[in-house]
């Protein structure tokens, strides 16, 4: 059959039959400069199986690419392993056209699906259950692992253990909009910058529990030959790479480096924030300085995610820290970036309480105030040594820090 888009083989019986959504820009608040794709995937066997389906609007999409291979009325089963709504927007419209005979997702998601739909019909499966494709002498199997809290109550992995094949949902992926669909077709600076993207805006509140799921994954010693999520490229070879990062990024290992936050009225704070940085560098740290002028919240979120320290400066408006601070910091404060050193810095005109707010709001995050400097209005010799000082401060509380952390074997 002709269809203006068409399905991609990306395994044994599996064809990719996503969207394509060039435009987004705005991902509910995180910026995606590259847009992005909603992953869904048909399972050819005995019974026919659609795995996730898109965002409301590119249904027309999918189901062109679906027909590309068969009659849409032919999918027997459908699975839901997220129920959030890029996901699962079209699912009423896919039940309605596609009649399965059976709509699986975890117990959690039948209750996520309810809330958001209405009654679908959906079934729960339990972790470690199984679902039979094709039997005889090519099985076909489907595992369900549920994945509580990664990073939805309801997420869910399904696993084809005959081909090694895992959907990973949001696991593994990123906001790249690309017509390849592996991993190895594109450059690995690229991949490299977006899966920190996705892991910074999407998943640093949850490293603790990926730390589990990833020693369950090492215990259950799953061979994994593909890994298909539900955003960006398919992981064959290079799978490794980005589970080594999804180590680093869930144990918190951070690096001798800092961000350099902050906004500025007049100058003067931006002033600061310049030696600031330089002696942050003189101390031995990579640096990084993000005007939240031009910044995006997501951006700082990416350029936090492996950083050992954050040094936020901001003058005082009206007796409170400037708006684009206080909104950065509100964000990062959502994605729990723990355990780093702190700093704060900033020029006032009367009262000067922006600073003593971003103490708390970097205490309130679990982070080790190393130093902070205020000046009124424009900053003379004494405060750019106190600017001076701080970097060195910070520095050398994160140099500290690191030394006494166990090296890796
Ligand atoms: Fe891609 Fe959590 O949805």
């Amino acid at each position: 059959m002709t269809t203006p888009f068409r399905a991609v083989p990306v395994g044994d019986c599996i064809h990719w039959v996503g969207a394509i959504d060039w435009s987004i820009r705005d991902f509910h608040g995180y910026q995606v400069n590259r847009g992005s794709t909603y992953n869904a995937y048909l399972i050819r066997g005995e019974r026919t199986v659609l795995v996730d389906a898109v965002k409301a609007g590119f249904e027309d999409e999918m189901f062109a690419r679906i027909a590309s291979v068969c009659d849409p009325s032919e999918i027997d089963v459908v699975i839901s392993n997220h129920a959030e709504m890029d996901h699962s927007g079209t699912l009423p419209q896919v039940l309605e056209r596609v009649k399965p005979s059976r709509f699986l997702a975890s117990p959690l998601g039948v209750k996520a699906l309810h809330a958001h739909f209405g009654n679908l019909g959906a079934e729960a499966v339990k972790d470690g259950d199984t679902l039979e494709v094709s039997g005889g002498a090519s099985p076909l199997t489907l595992k369900f692992l549920e994945t509580r809290f990664l990073h939805w109550p309801d997420s869910m992995f399904t696993y084809i253990p005959e081909q090694a094949f895992l959907f990973s949902q949001d696991a593994f992926g990123m906001h790249l909009a690309s017509l390849e669909r592996f991993a190895e077709a594109l450059p690995e600076h690229l991949l490299d910058q977006e899966a920190a993207k996705y892991y910074a805006n999407i998943l640093m509140p949850f490293g603790p529990m990926i730390q589990k799921l990833l020693a369950r994954l090492d215990e259950m010693n799953l061979p994994l030959a593909t890994v298909a999520p539900d955003h960006g490229p398919i992981w064959r070879d290079r799978f490794p790479r980005i589970l080594e990062a999804y180590r680093r990024w869930s144990s918190n290992t951070l690096r001798p480096k800092a961000v350099v936050a902050y906004d500025t009225m007049w100058d003067s704070t931006d002033l600061m924030a310049r030696v600031v940085g330089e002696s942050l560098h003189e101390g031995g740290l990579e640096v990084q300085l993000m005007p939240l002028s031009g910044s995006h919240r997501s951006d700082l979120a990416t350029e936090v995610l492996e950083a050992g320290a954050l040094v936020v400066g901001s003058p005082t408006l009206n007796n409170q820290a400037f708006p684009t601070v206080v909104e950065a910091l509100s964000y990062l404060k959502g994605l729990k970036p723990t355990g780093r050193v702190g700093g704060a810095f900033g020029s006032y005109g009367w009262s000067g309480e922006a600073v003593r707010q971003v103490e708390e709001a970097l205490t309130s995050m679990g982070m080790e105030l190393a130093g902070s400097t205020k000046t009124l209005y424009v900053p003379g010799g004494d405060t750019l040594a106190a600017c001076h000082t701080l970097g060195l401060q910070v520095a050398s509380a994160l140099q500290e820090r690191l030394a006494g952390e166990p090296q890796p074997a």
